[in-house]
């Protein structure tokens, strides 16, 4: 598992920054003007920032850049972390700020002179956010030295107060992070429904249907996907009961193939190791669950995850096999790589069933096609109901993760018509992300407000984002988290 360096919140003594050791981060405003810490560490490297200031490089610079002034006379640093920071800034800027300091200080000793700086909750979970690596399987290097994040704030005890929930939330990102990044062998579906019960312990209610109980309940289509595999199909449910007792929760309902082949249906050789991420919609909803009950969240939320892998084996479900489904409608099997729809439409079902939830969003890696048409900068968002849409899409926005609408309607619907069952699973080339949502909607019941989350795209990347390193990146905790907050929460 990767470890966050563990983040300490100290007086801020601008008086101590002789002897400090690691980087240290001073702000300056884009007009030039030091603050106290800034002014001190000016005084003491023999007036460096203040020629830094006057340089061609700091006028080029933007809000939120970090220059770093490397073995600063007067001071035992290392580095001094020069933080191009405008007075008024809005969160988004100062956890972008944040997440820079982390990327330069690389998990070593990092000092922050906060002061009573504005947005210093938010600068903090961008250090926390970026703080991430995933070096479980690569052998460690001698001198693994124990680094440490220190914020000294003028009032240290309301700043770690005021961090607390956020922290939580980066906690759940990394959960994401690690549980997407983990290759298969490891991330079998026992080891993922060990790893969600595992957060009993922080208070979620934690429940994992085997084959035998999915078999009793008629999840012939999520069991179908996962027949070829030697490792058992599984359904875990979380339970975080946060609100009133009587409130019907919000669903988070996630894709958790753990590898996708393609089944039957094989996929080519070349990238299918990134299948390995095909289990990131559950890997949201497990990292949000852990979020929600870190910072004890005033909702009710229930989360699904359909646990699978899909390979090809002699038991293996062959393309042109019926199905039935959960509900009760067959399924004609035409192409055994779009198996998420699947996995997904009996859990949905299930969720509605069992939970009679107030609304339900999934998440899935579900079709290439998106990637195709929104890259790696958005998720691909589909609803049947405009107002928990809109507050997801805002959420999202305002957690700085790119989430685009995308429509639904009943011609792309014709496309999954077949011959001798009630609907086959894919529907052709074109619009290949609508129609999948399209099969999925067949399974969301009349009046229940609804969003579908295509994260293919965006729930593991081949280039470094703002707040992550290439690989995994959690996108959707944090704007799930926020709907949580802003829709579902109680005062
Ligand atoms: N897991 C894939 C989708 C995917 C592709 C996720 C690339 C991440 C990166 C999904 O199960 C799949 O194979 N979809 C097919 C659907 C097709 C057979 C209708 C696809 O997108 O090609
Ligand atoms: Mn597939
Ligand atoms: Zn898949």
């Amino acid at each position: 598992m990767s470890s966050l360096t563990p983040i300490r919140f100290a007086e801020y003594d601008p008086q101590a920054l002789p002897e400090m050791t690691g980087r240290v981060a001073v702000m300056v405003t884009p007009d030039g003007s030091m603050d106290q810490a800034a002014r001190t560490a000016n005084r003491l490297s023999k007036g460096a920032i203040a020629r830094l200031i006057e340089s061609d490089g700091f006028r080029k610079a933007k809000a939120g850049d970090v220059i770093s002034l490397g073995w600063p006379a007067g001071m035992q640093a290392e580095a001094l972390d020069v933080l191009v920071l405008p007075r008024k800034l809005t969160p988004v800027e100062a956890r972008q700020a944040g997440a820079k300091l982390a990327k330069g200080a690389a998990g070593k000793r990092l000092t922050v002179m906060a002061g009573s700086m504005n947005k210093a909750a938010d600068l903090t979970l961008g250090i926390a956010l970026r703080d991430y690596g995933f070096d479980d399987h690569k052998t460690p290097a001698e001198d693994k030295s124990e680094g440490e994040v220190v914020i000294a704030a003028k009032v240290p005890s309301d700043l770690e107060a005021a961090c607390g929930p956020l922290l939580a939330v980066a906690e759940g990102v990394h959960m994401t992070r690690d549980l997407v990044n983990e290759p298969a062998n490891v991330l079998t579906t026992t080891e993922f429904a060990r790893r969600i019960e595992e957060m009993k312990g922080i208070g979620l209610e934690v429940e994992v249907l085997e084959e035998a109980d999915l078999e009793k309940l008629g999840m012939r289509t999520l069991l179908s996907v996962g027949q070829g595999s030697d490792s058992p199909s599984k359904v875990a449910v979380m339970q975080w009961k946060g609100g009133a007792g009587d409130a019907a929760p919000l669903a988070l309902v996630g894709k958790g193939v753990v590898f996708d082949t393609g089944g039957i249906s094989l996929k080519p050789a070349g990238g299918m190791e990134e299948m390995t991420m095909d289990m990131g919609g559950a890997g949201v909803v497990a990292g949000t669950m852990k979020a929600l009950a870190l910072r004890k969240a005033k909702a009710n939320v229930v989360g699904l995850v359909g646990l699978v892998e899909n390979m090809p084996s002699g038991n293996a479900t062959r393309p042109g096999d019926v199905v039935k489904s959960m509900k009760g409608d067959t399924v004609e099997i035409i192409n055994t790589d779009a198996e998420g729809r699947l996995v997904l439409c009996d859990v949905l079902w299930y969720a509605q069933e069992r939970f009679k939830p107030a609304g339900v969003i999934d998440l899935a890696t579900l079709t290439g096609a998106i990637i195709i048409g929104l890259g790696h900068e958005n998720a691909g968002v589909f609803s049947n109901d405009d107002d928990l849409c809109n507050a997801f899409l805002k959420a999202a926005h305002s957690e700085d993760e790119g989430a685009w609408r995308m429509p639904l309607g009943k011609a792309y619907d014709d496309q999954l018509k077949s011959r001798i069952a009630d609907m086959k699973n894919v529907g052709g080339r074109p619009a290949g992300s609508i129609t999948a949502a399209q099969f999925l909607q067949r399974f969301i019941k009349d009046g229940m407000p609804w969003i579908h989350l295509d994260i293919a795209g965006v729930a593991s990347v081949k280039t470094d984002t703002d707040y992550a390193p290439k690989g995994a990146t959690g996108w959707g905790v944090m704007a799930l988290n926020r709907l949580v907050a802003d829709r579902f929460e109680a005062e």
